[in-house]
């Protein structure tokens, strides 16, 4: 019964954040293509209405199933999203569904004297598995896109670095679903080293995009993220060293926690400063805090386990 209730809300929790997530890259890929690549253009929206349709099944499973804490926590949506949701749309033309988001935010938390819906686990379960058909076919998308970039065959706005890292991610998620879904039990809230060298490693690409995307008149932000992704490098290559010697080493911890928690802050008032148009650079606003949801994410995985 504790493994069932254990599988339902790893699987929530998880799905709640990442399918969000991935919407979100395709938004960033349809902003990003040439207006000949009309079919291109077309794929990015139809994967973006898939993860919308599969992100509003999992709001409505997880409707009082989570503890409060855990919709609490800012990975799923922050102060910003709302507004970044439709900066971005205004901006380029791209339909983003905010009910989704307002259904995210009005989640009921879960009332431990009711007790969970018998077949909840079932649905649970079949709804994994249709994501997971999913996350495949974006892979196999994603790396097709990323080879004829290489080959310069085609022309996006998105370095190709990003591209691979936004596959990264979806392997990443893939991995994790999988892990639930194989063995409820799994602790996927676990942060074994080489977990830490993955997220240290999406940091550093993160400093490293936001640099990149400035305006080159903004030199202040230009050295901040800089410092970010050196200090991320570093981070990363001292978890590789780690990983080397053992899978169990202690993860770097504190240190860790200190730099995502400054990256972190400096995203957020990044998004507010791009809300509010005191930035110059070419980054959507709901590109900004994504990133910020995805050192939130890493954050709350690094602090205590919020499902316990
Ligand atoms: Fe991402
Ligand atoms: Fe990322």
């Amino acid at each position: 019964m504790v493994s069932k209730q254990k599988f339902i809300e790893e699987s929530l929790a998880l799905n709640l954040f990442f399918l969000r997530i991935i919407k979100e890259h395709f938004i960033f890929l349809g902003a990003s293509l040439m207006l000949k690549d009309k079919q291109l253009i077309s794929q990015a929206e139809l994967f973006k209405n898939l993860f919308s349709k599969l992100l509003k099944q999992t709001l409505i499973l997880s409707n009082g199933q989570l503890p409060s804490k855990v919709l609490k926590s800012n990975e799923y949506v922050t102060k910003y999203t709302l507004e970044a949701e439709k900066k971005t749309q205004k901006l380029s033309g791209i339909y983003i569904d905010s009910q989704l988001t307002l259904m995210q935010t009005s989640l009921k938390p879960k009332d431990d004297s009711k007790k969970c819906p018998p077949l909840l686990a079932d649905e649970v379960y079949k709804l994994n598995n249709q994501i997971i058909k999913a996350l495949n076919a974006v892979i196999k998308a994603k790396s097709k896109l990323l080879k004829d970039v290489l080959c310069c065959e085609l022309f996006t706005h998105m370095y190709p670095s990003m591209l691979h890292h936004v596959s990264e991610e979806t392997l990443y998620y893939l991995e994790q679903l999988k892990k639930i879904q194989c063995s409820p039990t799994a602790d996927i809230k676990e942060v074994p080293i080489s977990k830490e060298k993955f997220w240290n490693h999406i940091m550093e690409e993160h400093a490293l995009f936001i640099r990149g995307m400035l305006d080159p008149s903004e030199k202040v932000l230009y050295e901040i993220a800089d410092h970010f992704a050196e200090e991320f490098d570093k981070l990363t290559m001292e978890a590789s060293d780690l990983s080397k010697i053992t899978h169990a080493a202690p993860p770097l911890g504190a240190k860790t926690v200190r730099a995502t928690t400054a990256l972190r802050d400096f995203k957020s008032t990044a998004t507010d400063g791009l809300l509010n148009c005191k930035i110059k650079s070419v980054i959507l606003p709901l590109l900004s805090d994504h990133v910020l949801r995805e050192a939130n994410y890493y954050l709350n995985l690094l602090q205590p386990h919020i499902l316990c």
